[in-house]
């Protein structure tokens, strides 16, 4: 797969790699790359020799710095721009891939940038890597389902600091927030996120399906549904 212009694809050794890269302006999420990721999402998700997803961002300086302003902002109104994301369900894609995904975050993690982290399944973070929220500040709410996602991964009270006052965290707090799973030096972040690959890719992939499923779809169910969805997921 190539002729991508905002993402780079690769595979190795049963793991896909996709990169968001627009490092010159930080990744930022545009149009373009909601099509090509949409596409490319599709792609991985019919792909029986994919066993584990890295996502990650090009260049030094950031994983993702969250929608492009000229693009965003400069819509016709706000609301038009949010219709014009949901025309691709990028987030769905990304929470409908039966493959493990993970998420290795550098340098700036804002706004769609924290949001695509959230639909991944296991984020690491290197050192210097910031998080932040910014759209309250823009006058906007998040259009990528922060608002719902967050929440669920870190609680309702630090989900609302992190929304209403935009404020910017680093890695050491976002781990104690459990915003991600791990904080590795930045030398060390595409390794460590390869060997975690690795060692998903090693296991038995119809287990490892399983467990993703089941823990997944029954987060959202009572207990009751949960313990009975993972019976019916027995493999
Ligand atoms: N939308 C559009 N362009 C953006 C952008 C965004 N969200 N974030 C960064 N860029 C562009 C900058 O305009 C700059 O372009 P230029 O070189 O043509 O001037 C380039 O990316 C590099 O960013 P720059 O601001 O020079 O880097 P910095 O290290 O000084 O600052 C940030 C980094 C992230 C603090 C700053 O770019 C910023 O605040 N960006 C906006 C973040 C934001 O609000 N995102 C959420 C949107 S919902």
């Amino acid at each position: 797969m190539s002729g991508y212009e905002t993402i780079t694809y690769e595979k190795k050794n049963k793991i896909a790699f996709i990169t968001l890269n627009r490092p010159q302006v930080l990744n930022i999420y545009n149009v373009r790359m909601r099509d090509e990721l949409y596409e490319v999402l599709g792609a991985v998700k019919e792909d029986s020799e994919v066993y584990a997803v890295i996502l990650k961002g090009a260049g030094e300086k950031a994983f993702c710095a969250g929608a492009d302003l000229s693009e965003f902002l400069s819509a016709p109104s706000p609301t038009g721009a949010r219709r014009s994301r949901w025309l691709r369900d990028v987030w769905g894609r990304f929470l409908s891939l039966p493959q493990p995904v993970i998420a290795a975050l550098h340098g700036y993690v804002l706004g769609s940038g924290i949001e695509m982290s959230m639909c991944c399944d296991i984020r690491i973070a290197s050192e210097d890597a910031q998080f932040g929220l910014p759209e309250v500040a823009l006058g906007i709410i998040p259009a990528a389902g922060a608002t719902q996602t967050v929440p669920r991964t870190i609680g309702l009270g630090r989900a609302l600091d992190l929304l209403l006052t935009g404020r910017r965290i680093n890695a050491q707090e976002a781990l104690q927030m459990k915003l991600i799973n791990r904080v590795v030096l930045k030398e060390r972040l595409f390794p460590e996120a390869e060997s975690l690959a690795d060692k998903i890719a090693g296991w038995d992939q119809c287990a490892v399906r399983a467990i993703k499923q089941a823990v997944s779809r029954g987060l959202d169910l009572p207990l009751e549904e949960g313990l009975k969805l993972e019976k019916e997921i027995i493999i």
